[in-house]
């Protein structure tokens, strides 16, 4: 089990699991037909998978031109609270193209949902979703990405660009946390303050998305 920032990774896709799917999820989207193609990568969490995706496709022979959009989803606790806000916009006129919105993970939906709206009131021909990880039965509003890289249990993970507080982005596989955090000191993860509340541990079931993001530091606030 890799260990990084004193913490047990259990890994849930491996390196060549992720750099496989990529080149099928390439040669997947380079026979839907896409005319036109801008590529939006929803910052900052997807930043790692897009890169990856992108070569992928120029493996795959397309030629997209790429943007990045930054969002950003408002949560307490656990809880989406259902916001999604414009931090950054795409510089690109899309009307009258086919977009395919990259994300890190299809969970409530609204994220992406905001995302695909956006690009739609501003004309475009067609838009499309590619995810690299889709956590089924979360969806707040019908919604389905496209491409899909794997179907993720309901657990928080991080790596490949996903975070905890701005950690673990760099890991170049998807994984939870499996251990608990150092009662003291700043070894763990930045806002270590979040884990206790009014005094209180916060509670989870143990292997729970709740547990798993108390014990990694989760904070209330975060980006897609
Ligand atoms: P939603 O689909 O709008 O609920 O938000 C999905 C966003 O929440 C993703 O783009 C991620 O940034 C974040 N997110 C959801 N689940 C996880 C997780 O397990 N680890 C890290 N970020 C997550
Ligand atoms: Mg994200």
């Amino acid at each position: 089990m890799p260990k990084v920032r004193g913490r047990s990774l259990r890994v849930l896709f491996s390196v060549e699991a992720i750099a496989q799917r990529n080149i099928e999820l390439a040669g997947e989207i380079a026979a839907s037909g896409y005319r036109d193609l801008l590529v939006v990568s929803i910052l900052k969490g997807s930043f790692v998978f897009a890169a990856d995706l992108i070569r992928a496709l120029h493996g795959a022979g397309l030629a997209p031109e790429v943007e990045f959009i930054s969002l950003s989803s408002y949560r307490t606790g656990t809880t989406s609270t259902g916001k999604v806000k414009l931090i950054r916009d795409v510089e690109s006129d899309v009307a009258g193209r086919d977009v395919l919105i990259i994300d890190d993970i299809l969970e409530s939906g609204r994220t992406i949902a905001f995302a695909k709206k956006l690009m739609h009131r501003r004309g475009a021909r067609k838009v499309a979703v590619a995810v690299m990880l889709d956590k089924p039965g979360k969806l707040a509003q019908p919604l389905k990405a496209e491409h899909v890289g794997f179907v993720c249990p309901d657990l928080f993970v991080v790596g490949y660009g996903m975070d905890v507080a701005h950690a673990f982005r760099e890991l170049p596989y998807v994984a939870v946390v499996e251990d608990k955090p150092p009662r003291s000191g700043r070894a763990g993860v930045r806002g270590s303050r979040a884990r206790i509340r009014d005094g209180k541990p916060r509670r989870g079931v143990p292997g729970s998305r709740r547990e798993s993001r108390g014990r990694a530091g989760y904070r209330s606030r975060r980006e897609p």
